[in-house]
């Protein structure tokens, strides 16, 4: 059974858009992230935001922007994790709008735009918390 369902699987079909079950493959750095286990659950929460980013970003390119809005949704409505460092607020607010924002859109370009500023946001507060 399962070699017939592995021919169908790897049967050509030159005129489809990759299926939405070949997008999942992105997850596994969260995986490897999650084995390694991190010594806080900060470190843990911000490990899980990447992967949830890379889900959004690569189910987007790959014309999934359903999935793409799912991951977002679920960035929006994850909680913050205890003990940001002081000053992150507004960065974390950012980050949040753009995640709604790129969760709710109508339009590929609206959601494509709101990808942009959640990454901005991540990379913002990064750099903000460091100092530079
Ligand atoms: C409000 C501030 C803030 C925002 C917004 C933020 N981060 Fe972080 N992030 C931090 C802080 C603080 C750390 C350091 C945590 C530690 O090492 O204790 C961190 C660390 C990380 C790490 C390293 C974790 C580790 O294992 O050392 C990753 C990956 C990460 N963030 C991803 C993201 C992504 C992706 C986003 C956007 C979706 C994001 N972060 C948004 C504050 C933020």
């Amino acid at each position: 059974m399962s070699m017939l369902l592995m021919t169908l699987a790897c049967a050509p079909k030159s005129t489809e858009v990759p299926a939405a079950a070949e997008v999942p493959a992105v997850t596994e750095p969260a995986a490897v992230l999650a084995e390694t286990e991190p010594s806080s659950s900060m470190q843990l929460h911000m490990s899980e935001h990447f992967a949830k980013t890379r889900v959004a970003n690569e189910a987007f390119i790959h014309g999934e922007v359903g999935q793409a809005q799912d991951a977002l949704a679920w960035l929006a409505e994850h909680e913050a994790p205890e003990g940001l460092p002081e000053g992150s607020r507004s960065w974390l607010a950012e980050m949040k709008t753009a995640a709604t924002e790129g969760s709710v859109a109508t339009h590929p370009a609206e959601t494509a735009a709101a990808i942009g500023r959640l990454g901005a946001a991540c990379a913002g507060c990064h750099a903000e918390m460091r100092g530079e």
